[in-house]
C-alpha cells in the first residue's frame, strides 16, 4: 500500500532567512492561508525569538489557520522554547522545533561546546518543549557532517526526552543522494525507539541536490520532506514543494508514495510567493517556470500535435496553470471583475476589491485587455500592506541618446508633498536619485530586476528590486505599464519597507 508523505512546508521560517526577503504580518498570513489551502500537513510559521515581529506573525497564523499543525523553531535554549511555547499558546495543533547543532565542525568552532554538553543541551531542550506541546521535533543542525554514532545517540536521547519527530538536516547542502539514503536507512536500523517517531529530512540546496536527497531517502525509511516554495531558503534554498509534490504524484507507482497536496493550488500559490518575496522564478525552473511546458522545437511541437504524451509527463492543468482566454477589458464591469477575481482564487476584504477594482479600471483604459496574469499582477503587488510613508505623487522623466536623463518627482511625505529634481545614468537611475534627495534616505541599490507578466508590447512590467540600508536587504515591487512608473514604485516600496522595519527593529 503506498505511504504517505507529510509535507512541512518552511516557507514562512528557513524561505524568509534568505537575504532580502522581508515579508510583513500581512504578507506572511497570506502565505499561511495559501499553504492551508495547498494542504501542507505542518506550516513552519517563524522563529518567535527572533524578533517582535515574528513572534506576533505566529501569533496571527496561529489564531487564522485551525486546521494545520503549525511548528515554530527555537534553539535549544530554555528562553528560545519559553518564547515559542508562548507564541503557539492558542495553536489548535502546536509544534515546537528545537534544535543543536551534533558535527564536530559547528561545536567546535561555531558554540564551543563539547558532544556530551551538546547532548544534555538537546535532552533538556526537548524536555522543556514537551510541557508546552505533545509534538515536538528536534533537529541534529549538520547532521550530514556529524558521526554517525554520536547522531544516533544524540536522536535517541530526543526520542527519550519526548521528540516525536526526528529531523535530518543536510544544512549545508553537502551529502549526495546514496550517501544521505544510506545515513537515514542507518539511523532507522540503529536509533533505539525510532520506529515510533517520524523521520524527516530537510536538504539545502547547495550542490543542487535537496530535492534529489529528499526523495532518495523516503524509499529509506524518511516520511516528512521539508520544503519551500519556489525553492526558497538559505544561500541555495530548500528542496522546493512543488517539485517534491509534482514528482511524487507522477512516479507514484515506482515510489509507492503519495502526498495530500493539492496539486492544481501549485501555480497560484508559486506566484504569490514569487510576488510578496520578490524572488524571481527562472524560466526553466521545474514545474513552475514559465517555459516548463513550452514545446520550441520543432520536432517535440510535431510530436505534442500527435499525442501529448510524445513529450509531456505532466499537464500544466495539473498544477493549475492553464490561463483563462477570458479576458476583460474597459467596459468590463464591477460584476464581471469580482467574478473573475473569485474565480483565480482570491478572496478580498471590501476594501481592498475596491483597490484592486479601481486599479484595474486605470490599467483597463491605458492597456485594453486585462488577462489573468495582469489580474493577478494588481492584486499581488498592488493590494500589499505597506504603510505608505512615502507615496508617489507625481514625476516626469527627459531622456535621449544626446541629452542627460533628468527626473522630477513630486513625493507625498506624511502628507506634505515634497518635490525634487536629479540628473542621472537613464531615466532610472535619475528618477531615483530625484527620490533620495526628495525622502533624504540613504540607500544602496543591489539588485533591479523587470518582467513583463505577459505577453504583448503593452504587457505590464512588473519590477523588483532590493535595497540595502545599514546592512539590511529589503525588497521592493511596483508594477505599470510604464515601466519607469513602475521603478518609481518599486523604489518607493522599498523606502517604505525600511521606515516600517525601522519602527519594528
Ligand atoms: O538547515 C538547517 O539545519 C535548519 C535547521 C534549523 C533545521 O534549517
Ligand atoms: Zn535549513
Amino acid at each position: 500500500m503506498a505511504k504517505k508523505i507529510y509535507i512541512f512546508d518552511t516557507t514562512l521560517r528557513d524561505g524568509e532567512q534568505a537575504p532580502g526577503i522581508h515579508l510583513n504580518i500581512r504578507e506572511k498570513l497570506e502565505i499561511a492561508e495559501q499553504l492551508d489551502k495547498i494542504n501542507v500537513d505542518t506550516i513552519e510559521a517563524g522563529f518567535p525569538i527572533s524578533s517582535k515581529s515574528d513572534f506576533n506573525a505566529v501569533q496571527e497564523i496561529v489564531k487564522k489557520i485551525r486546521n494545520r499543525a503549525i511548528a515554530v523553531l527555537a534553539r535549544a535554549v530554555p528562553k528560545d522554547i519559553d518564547v515559542a511555547g508562548e507564541a503557539l499558546k492558542n495553536a489548535s495543533n502546536p509544534v515546537i522545533h528545537t534544535f543543536i547543532s551534533s558535527s564536530d565542525i559547528h561545536l567546535q568552532y561555531q558554540f564551543k561546546k563539547t558532544r556530551q554538553e551538546a547532548l544534555e543541551l538537546a535532552k533538556e531542550a526537548v524536555k522543556r518543549a514537551r510541557k508546552y506541546t505533545d509534538i515536538v521535533e528536534f533537529s541534529a543542525m549538520d547532521a550530514t557532517r556529524s558521526d554517525w554514532d554520536f547522531l544516533c545517540r544524540m536522536y535517541e536521547a530526543a526520542i527519550e526526552s519526548g521528540a516525536k519527530v526526528l529531523n535530518v538536516p543536510d544544512t549545508v547542502g553537502y551529502a549526495l543522494p546514496e550517501e544521505y539514503s544510506r545515513l537515514i536507512e542507518y539511523l532507522s536500523k540503529n536509533v533505539k525507539g525510532i520506529e515510533d517517531v517520524i523521520i524527516s529530512v530537510h536538504c539545502h540546496n547547495d550542490l543542487g541536490l535537496a530535492v534529489a536527497n529528499s526523495i532518495l531517502a523516503t524509499q529509506y525509511g524518511a516520511r516528512q520532506i521539508e520544503v519551500a516554495v519556489n525553492g526558497i531558503g538559505e544561500r541555495a534554498g530548500n528542496a522546493s514543494l512543488e517539485e517534491i509534490a509534482m514528482i511524487i504524484d507522477t512516479r507514484k507507482k515506482d515510489l509507492n508514495l503519495y502526498t495530500d497536496i493539492n496539486l492544481k493550488e501549485i501555480m497560484r500559490t508559486s506566484s504569490l510567493v514569487k510576488h510578496l518575496t520578490g524572488y524571481w522564478v527562472a524560466p526553466n525552473k521545474a514545474i513552475v517556470g514559465k517555459n516548463a511546458f513550452m514545446h520550441e522545437a520543432g520536432i517535440h511541437q510535431d510530436g505534442m500535435l500527435k499525442n501529448r504524451s510524445t513529450y509531456e509527463i505532466m499537464k500544466p492543468e495539473d498544477i493549475g496553470s492553464k490561463p483563462s482566454q477570458l479576458v476583460l477589458g474597459k467596459h468590463s464591469g464591477r460584476h464581471a471583475f469580482v467574478k473573475r477575481v473569485s474565480e483565480l482564487g482570491f478572496k478580498l476584504k471590501e476594501e481592498d476589491l475596491e483597490k484592486a477594482f479601481d486599479r484595474f479600471k486605470d490599467l483597463a483604459e491605458k492597456k485594453g485587455e486585462i488577462n489573468d496574469y495582469d489580474l493577478r499582477a494588481i492584486i499581488e503587488n498592488e493590494l500589499r500592506d505597506v504603510k505608505e510613508h512615502f507615496k508617489l505623487k507625481y514625476y516626469q522623466v527627459l531622456s535621449g541618446t544626446s541629452i542627460k536623463s533628468t527626473a522630477t518627482v513630486g513625493i507625498n511625505i506624511d502628507g506634505k508633498l515634497v518635490e525634487s529634481a536629479s540628473y542621472g545614468d537613464g531615466p532610472i537611475d535619475a528618477s531615483f536619485k530625484a527620490i533620495d534627495a526628495a525622502t533624504k534616505m540613504k540607500v544602496k541599490l543591489i539588485d533591479y530586476n523587470i518582467e513583463a507578466v505577459s505577453e504583448g508590447k503593452d504587457a505590464i512590467g512588473a519590477v523588483k528590486i532590493i535595497v540595502s540600508s545599514q546592512d539590511v536587504e529589503v525588497m521592493g515591487s511596483g508594477i505599470s505599464t510604464d515601466i519607469i512608473e513602475a521603478s518609481i514604485k518599486s523604489y518607493l516600496d522599498a523606502l517604505n519597507r525600511i521606515m516600517i522595519s525601522k519602527t519594528q527593529a
